[in-house]
C-alpha cells in the first residue's frame, strides 16, 4: 500500500503516519513544509519505509516540486490524506463580527485550508486513474457545513473548510469517471488537542477533547472502510455523515 499523509510534521497528521505505520503501509509519503525541523521527523526519520518530501500547499512552486518528487517514488497512489489547515497566525484571529472581516486573513485561510488536496490532484492525477480502490482524503471540519452553521462567527475559517468539501466533492465527481473504485473524502477529527485548538479547548465539554492518536486512529478506520458509495461526502471521526 502506497500512503501519502501531507502536513505529517505535527498534530493529526503525525497521528496519521503513526497509524499508517501501524497499518504496515509498504511506502509512506510525509510531507511538511520543513520536514526535517519537524517533530515527526525527530520521531519517524529513521523508518526504511518513509520518504519525507517538503510541501507548502500555499506555494504554487513547492506544490509542483513535491507532485514531481512523488510521482518519481511511487507508480500508484492507494491512500492520501491531507491535513493542513490554519485558524490563526501573526495578526489573524477568528472573527467574532463583521468588523474583523480582513481580506488577507480570508484569502490566506482559503489557501492553507482549501487548495492543497486539489492542486495535489492535478499534479498526482496519474497515480489516482485506473480502477485500484484509492481514498483521496482531506481534514475538513463540522464548522465548514453550511446547515450546520447556527453560531456564525469565524467566517474564514467556516468559508475556507466549505470551498474545501465542494472543491472535494468535485473532485469526487470527476474522479469516479476516470476511477470508479475510488472514494473521495472530506473528515471531522472531533475536537482534538493539537497547537490549532490549543486556545480554544477551554470551551470542550468533559470527555470531548480528543487525544491525537485517538482521531487519528478513528479517522484512518473511517478511511479504510470506506466505499465509492461514500465518495464526496463530509464523514465524522465516528463513521457518520454530516450533511453541507
Ligand atoms: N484540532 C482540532 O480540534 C481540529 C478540529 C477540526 C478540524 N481540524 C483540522 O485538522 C487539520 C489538522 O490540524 P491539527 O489540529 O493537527 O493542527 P496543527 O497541529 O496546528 O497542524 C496543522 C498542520 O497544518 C499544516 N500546514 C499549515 N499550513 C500549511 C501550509 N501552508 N502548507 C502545508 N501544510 C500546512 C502544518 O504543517 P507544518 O508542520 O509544515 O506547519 C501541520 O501539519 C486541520 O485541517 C484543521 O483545520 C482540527
Amino acid at each position: 500500500m502506497n500512503v501519502l499523509i501531507q502536513g505529517a510534521g505535527r498534530g493529526i497528521g503525525l497521528g496519521l503516519a503513526r497509524r499508517a505505520i501501524a497499518a504496515g503501509a509498504e511506502r509512506l509519503i510525509l510531507t511538511a513544509r520543513d520536514p526535517l525541523a519537524s517533530e515527526g521527523f525527530s520521531e519517524l526519520g529513521q523508518n526504511p519505509t518513509i520518504t519525507w518530501v517538503s510541501l507548502d500547499v500555499t506555494s504554487p512552486d513547492s506544490v509542483a516540486a513535491a507532485g514531481q518528487e512523488i510521482r518519481g517514488i511511487i507508480p500508484r497512489l492507494d491512500r492520501a490524506i491531507f491535513t493542513a489547515g490554519m485558524l490563526r497566525r501573526d495578526t489573524i484571529r477568528p472573527e467574532k463580527r463583521i468588523a474583523d472581516i480582513d481580506p488577507d486573513a480570508l484569502m490566506t485561510l482559503h489557501a492553507t485550508n482549501a487548495f492543497g488536496p486539489i492542486l495535489m490532484a492535478r499534479e498526482l492525477w496519474p497515480l489516482m486513474k485506473g480502477d485500484h480502490p484509492l481514498r483521496y482524503a482531506a481534514i475538513s471540519a463540522r464548522v465548514g457545513s453550511i446547515s450546520d452553521n447556527r453560531l456564525g462567527g469565524w467566517y474564514s475559517y467556516r468559508a475556507s473548510k466549505a470551498a474545501l468539501n465542494q472543491l472535494m466533492r468535485t473532485l469526487s465527481i470527476e474522479l469516479g469517471r476516470t476511477n470508479p473504485n475510488a472514494t473521495v473524502l472530506t473528515l471531522h477529527p472531533g475536537t482534538v488537542d493539537t497547537d490549532l485548538s490549543k486556545p480554544f479547548q477551554g470551551n470542550v465539554p468533559d470527555g470531548k477533547l480528543f487525544a491525537v492518536d485517538y482521531s487519528a486512529g478513528c479517522l484512518w478506520d473511517v478511511v479504510d472502510q470506506a466505499t465509492p458509495v461514500q465518495s464526496g461526502s463530509l464523514i465524522a471521526y465516528d463513521g457518520s455523515i454530516i450533511p453541507y
